[in-house]
């Protein structure tokens, strides 16, 4: 299996620069947009963290708008961007320097959208359907990552229960040039039923088995980061306490 090696960061250490995660997948509807609202939340809590929505479609946006109506415009524990184009890598990188994380959601289709996200990536999650179908499109997703200097990690997202087609699709996943993250996250609805209000896993089903699964992918992020040598510290102090507890709200 392939290991997960991030690339040095633009500032040294105790320079501030955030960490910038984009969230990119070829194939639609693979869950992009429902991983990078998880995320943030679980992240949000330990973290100030930035959202940028890349995808013309704004689903995030409006996830977004829906968590301020609910929660109020100081509530939703987020900053929320929307850029198109080449403004996505300038605009990452503007929220990167006053914020510890940048979460960029963008568009399925075509390479073209998701390049600029991609080239200003510390990290590309690439969510993957274990399905025939899914997996080309992961390989092309793949190719243009890894062309354009990235650091890919795959997660398997919406897995069936008992489903022997799973095990047979990680294996083909394994086998591609990129790690795989041994979280999961299963085919839930709270997932999908959450996502309506502006909610997060973490504050509709706080302990059922969709909190814990994005909890756990979370972290294992977040210990993909702590691993680097040069990690700003108290970056690196606040992963290492980071329990996830706060996340529920
Ligand atoms: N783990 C999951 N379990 C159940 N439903 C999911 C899961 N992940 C995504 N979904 C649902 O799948 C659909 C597509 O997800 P979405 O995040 O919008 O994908 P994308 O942004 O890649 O197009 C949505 O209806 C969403 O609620
Ligand atoms: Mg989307």
């Amino acid at each position: 299996m392939a290991t997960l090696t991030m690339p040095e960061r633009q500032g040294g250490p105790g320079e501030g620069r955030g960490r910038i995660i984009s969230i990119v997948q070829q194939k639609g509807g693979s869950g992009k947009t429902t991983v990078s609202a998880n995320l943030a939340v679980a992240w949000s809590k330990q973290f100030s963290v930035a959202i940028l929505d890349v995808d013309p479609q704004g689903s995030l946006g409006e996830w977004y708008e829906a968590r301020e109506e609910r929660l109020g415009e100081n509530g939703t524990g987020l900053s929320f961007r929307t850029a198109s184009g080449w403004g996505a890598r300038r605009e990452g990188q503007r929220l990167a320097r006053d914020h510890d994380i940048v979460l960029i959601d963008t568009p399925p289709k075509s390479d073209l959208d998701a390049k600029p996200a991609v080239m200003a990536a510390d990290l590309v999650i690439v969510p993957v359907q274990p399905s025939p179908v899914d997996l080309w499109a992961t390989a092309q997703t793949l190719e243009m990552v890894i062309s354009e200097g990235g650091v890919a990690m795959l997660v398997v997202n919406r897995v069936p229960p008992r489903a022997s087609l799973t095990e047979e699709m990680v294996a083909v996943m394994q086998s591609f040039d990129s790690f795989t993250a041994a979280t999961r996250l299963g085919n839930r609805t709270a997932f999908a039923a959450s996502m309506g209000n502006g909610s997060s896993v973490f504050e509709t089903q706080p302990t059922g088995k969709a909190a814990q699964e994005a909890a756990a992918l979370a972290r294992e992020i977040a210990d993909s980061w702590l691993n680097r040598p040069n990690a700003n510290t108290s970056q690196a102090r606040r992963f290492a306490e980071m329990t996830f507890e706060g996340a529920v709200h």
